[in-house]
């Protein structure tokens, strides 16, 4: 398999889905437009909830792109799991009512095996319980049967907030081998440990959900994936941890030229030292898309990272003001 950067694994997938004829657009704001259910973007198919509902008419039926994301649902979880991250950015693509499960899972299929040529056998999908229409094309596109697992409503149906679009979904896993997990014999895909990486969420956008809880059938079937760029960048340069990745790990070397710690020594210094890489990309676009430091709201939000982030500066001995050393480290890869 060949390694890959961050940037060409972003290219290499809005490419592709450009030849499956989907318009590519540039990643939306992080501030949500006329959504009041959401502080912060945190999915592709967000800020495209009105072209799912059918309010509003889309560029073309048929979109792909790759969208800053901010979650920080998980924030105290930041820098002690391999995979957690304030900001990351989700490849997707997008179907208004064009195409549904049986193109998705063919392409989903094709982009990972001749495109990012990912062993066939390290493989696995999930599928929603009773959707066996979902098992029975995976089958025919080539996965094997026991690489098919059925996983129920609290994995398998995307929700994007407490109202609006959702659906059942599926998932895709890659192996990374018996020697990265829990060992357990019985580990599987939504296994919480690291063996089985879910890169890429498919998911079958068929309801609205109301505020009462009811799920309002859409017009027509819709595609709404999202593919998690760091993990995918992971598993393609043979690391287990996002901040292994080139741009964290490059960020992670911000950290310990500021302090002179050297990563992988302490795990304390190390947690400090990922959260200031993780932090200070969240913090960078952030600000890039108009938000500003508050006691409120997004602004908040913004508050909390900056604070994090200066403060696990100061626990590894850094002084005086060093987020601009991030901020230009950042521009220079992402810019
Ligand atoms: N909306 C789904 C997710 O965030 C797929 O894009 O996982």
């Amino acid at each position: 398999m060949k390694s890959y950067g961050l940037n060409e694994l972003r290219e290499m997938f809005l490419r592709f889905f450009e030849t499956k004829e989907h318009l590519r657009l540039p990643s939306f704001s992080l501030i949500p437009q006329d959504d009041a259910s959401l502080l912060l973007i945190n999915s592709g198919m967000a800020p495209m909830k009105p072209y799912f509902k059918g309010d509003k008419e889309p560029p073309r039926h048929r979109i792909c792109t790759c969208q800053k994301c901010i979650r920080t649902g998980d924030i105290e979880n930041i820098g002690k799991t391999a995979r957690h991250g304030t900001y990351f950015e989700m490849l997707g693509n997008f179907s208004f009512g064009k195409y549904f499960k049986k193109e998705m899972c063919a392409w989903a299929y094709e982009f990972s095996t001749e495109v990012l040529k990912l062993e066939k056998d390290r493989i696995h999908v999930t599928v929603f319980t009773d959707d066996d229409e979902a098992a029975e094309i995976w089958e025919k596109v080539g996965v094997a049967p026991d690489h098919i697992t059925r996983l129920g409503e609290d994995d398998n149906f995307w929700v994007a907030g407490p109202t609006g679009p959702c659906g059942p979904c599926s998932e895709m896993y890659y192996d990374q081998g018996p020697e990265v997990g829990c060992g357990r014999p019985d580990c599987a895909p939504g296994c919480d440990c690291d063996r089985f990486l879910e890169y890429w969420n498919l998911v079958f956008t068929q309801f609205d959900r109301q505020e009462d809880g009811s799920m309002v059938p859409l017009a027509h079937g819709n595609i709404d994936t999202g593919m998690g760029l760091e993990r995918v960048a992971g598993i393609m340069q043979g690391v287990v941890s996002n901040f292994d990745t080139d741009i964290l790990r490059g960020l992670v070397g911000v950290g310990e030229r500021l302090s002179g710690k050297t990563y992988g020594v302490d795990e304390k210094v190390d947690l400090s030292l990922r959260i200031m890489a993780d932090h200070s990309r969240a913090i960078t676009f952030m600000v890039g898309d108009g938000i500003l430091p508050s006691n409120e709201g997004r602004g908040y939000i913004l508050r909390r990272l900056l604070r994090r982030a200066v403060r696990h500066g100061r626990l590894i001995g850094i002084e005086g003001p060093f987020l601009k050393e991030f901020l230009d480290a950042i521009v220079e890869e992402m810019g």
